[in-house]
């Protein structure tokens, strides 16, 4: 059959976009991007903060991993809709529904190839064999919950008649939810707005589901694709923050959502996302996972609200609007206050954290509190970037099993580094003394003389974390052994001894990864 216009359809009347974010999914699936429950149930909580509508949490089949973080975002979140992703088998579906099993409002997102290409050769199936497998999914999804969202994947590339009649089934079938990705970036924004009002036009029952999209920024189109997609009726936008996710990422949040807002006159639509909520989530993400946002990069980077040239400061100064799009404030980002020393106590420095929008636990408040005062000792003004650094910083910490005691370097122009390392390893004091290609080199090589093992280092990045000798430095070390990669991160105002806390934050991550793996193997008695 050929689709033709659908007489009835009209171009959506809701202004309301959803903000689906797959930063803990998509996002996740960045090389050296993974991170442990403890870390995406921190991000679950942002975005919630965040105001997204929908969080997908993860692809429950994937790994025990994944399950856990699903279910543990299940269990704790109260509101957004929680999702799984899950292939068209059935044993997927019924794993996303046990993860999802608690969760207050769920959604079970399942997918199936539908472009000429990945079904010939990565599906190796017949078209009416797919449309079939489709409607089988979806329905099965449908009965284990109520909000199902189905997405042809490779979509863009996708045959149009094809496309309608899995759109179509897939309604039949219960999706609440159809989403378009363009799975390999390669469309552009005319062209994409095009198909979804050719879906939008085309497809009988399409009323009966929200359009959504789902872009990666391959050709760097994913947020306009996006916005070219609302125009033309899509009212979900999946993304993530920092733009994170497979190859060169998908749509990035804060641009989409800014766009939307600072554009109104051209896009008459709104989201549910607190914005001043934006930069916190971008740097909680950056710190969790190591990956910091180039410095223009818009909306977050550290430049994106910066004024450099003569001509622009001497405009800003006469009015902001001259260079300024939209507030730095409309984004979280609110000039770094000198905020406290040396005489602050324990409930100044609660309230400042509540101000900041950190919510901790006694322990974690416990712990920063007694980390700020340690920094006070040697840093004599502190800015709130220093407290956000402080409290990020406590949050990667997992597990104890390596500690450090003491570091001391001798270094400079002549000769080697020679690196006095003192750790707290499962309880037994080590040290070491060794040389090294300069401070870092001696450090790290001393570390992993202690704690053996096949890993090796993959990123090491350093950043001030505000203005001033006396900065405090943060620095995101990545490890990688046997393919798995883990980031550890730390802050202190001696940027080698924050490097080396870096390391053994992500050797302890290993450890973890090391003991599960092991634990797996002792139960499926390798
Ligand atoms: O890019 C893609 O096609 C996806 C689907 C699973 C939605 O991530
Ligand atoms: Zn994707």
């Amino acid at each position: 059959m050929e689709y033709e216009k659908n007489k009835s359809s009209s171009k959506s009347s809701s202004d309301k976009v959803l903000i689906f974010d797959t930063t803990l999914r998509d996002g996740e699936q960045s090389p050296g991007c993974s991170m442990n429950l403890e870390e995406k149930l921190r991000i679950a909580e942002t975005l919630q903060s965040l105001g997204v509508d929908i969080i997908e949490a993860g692809f429950a089949i994937a790994s025990n991993g994944d399950f856990e973080s699903v279910k543990k975002i299940s269990d704790t979140l109260d509101g957004p809709i929680i999702c799984s992703l899950s292939r068209a088998a059935h044993k997927d579906i019924d794993r996303s529904a046990e993860a999802l099993r608690f969760a207050k409002r769920k959604r079970i997102h399942t997918f199936l190839s539908t472009s000429p290409l990945h079904m010939k050769y990565k599906l190796q199936m017949e078209p009416e064999d797919v449309l079939d497998m489709v409607i089988d999914s979806v329905s099965y999804a449908r009965n284990k919950v109520e909000d199902v969202e189905w997405s042809p994947e490779d979509g863009s590339r996708t045959d149009h008649d094809f496309l309608c009649r899995c759109v179509e089934g897939a309604i039949k079938a219960g999706a609440t939810t159809i989403n378009i990705p363009d799975t390999v970036g390669y469309a552009i924004p005319e062209e994409f707005g095009s198909l979804i009002g050719m879906l939008k036009n085309k497809v009988p029952n399409i009323d009966k589901a929200i359009l959504s999209v789902h872009c990666h920024n391959d050709l760097g189109l994913a947020v306009a694709n996006s916005l070219a997609a609302v125009k033309e009726g899509a009212r979900q936008i999946e993304c993530t923050i920092n733009g994170i996710g497979e190859r060169a990422g998908n749509t990035s949040l804060e641009e989409v959502v800014m766009a939307i807002k600072t554009r109104k006159d051209l896009l008459p639509f709104d989201t549910n996302i607190n914005t001043e909520v934006i930069t916190r989530s971008s740097r909680l993400l950056s710190a969790i996972t190591g990956f910091s946002v180039q410095p223009n990069k818009a909306i977050v980077g550290a430049n994106a609200f910066a004024h450099e040239s003569g001509i622009h400061q001497d405009g800003m100064l006469k009015h902001s609007g001259t260079y300024e799009i939209m507030t730095p404030e409309s984004v979280g980002l609110n000039k770094s206050t000198l905020v406290m020393g040396k005489h602050s106590g324990r409930h100044a420095f609660k309230s400042k954290l509540k101000e900041l929008g950190y919510e901790v636990s006694d322990n974690h408040l416990n712990d920063a509190f007694q980390r700020f005062k340690d920094l006070s000792d040697k840093k004599k003004d502190i800015f709130d970037d220093d407290i956000i650094a402080l409290v990020d910083d406590g949050i990667a910490d997992s597990g104890d099993f390596v500690k450090l005691n003491s570091l001391s370097l001798e270094c400079g122009s002549k000769g080697p580094a020679l690196a006095k390392i003192s750790l707290t390893v499962f309880d037994n004091i080590e040290e070491i003394e060794i040389n090294g290609d300069g401070p870092v080199d001696a450090i790290f090589k001393g570390i992993s003389s202690i704690v053996e093992g096949n890993y090796k280092l993959q990123l090491f990045a350093v950043n001030a974390v505000t203005e001033g000798t006396d900065a405090q430095a943060e620095v995101s070390v990545r490890l990688i052994e046997n393919g798995r990669s883990v980031n550890g991160q730390a802050a202190d105002t001696d940027t080698m001894v924050a490097a080396a806390r870096a390391y053994i934050g992500a050797l302890n991550k290993l450890i973890i990864k090391r003991e599960k793996k092991s634990l797996i193997n002792n139960l499926v008695g390798k």
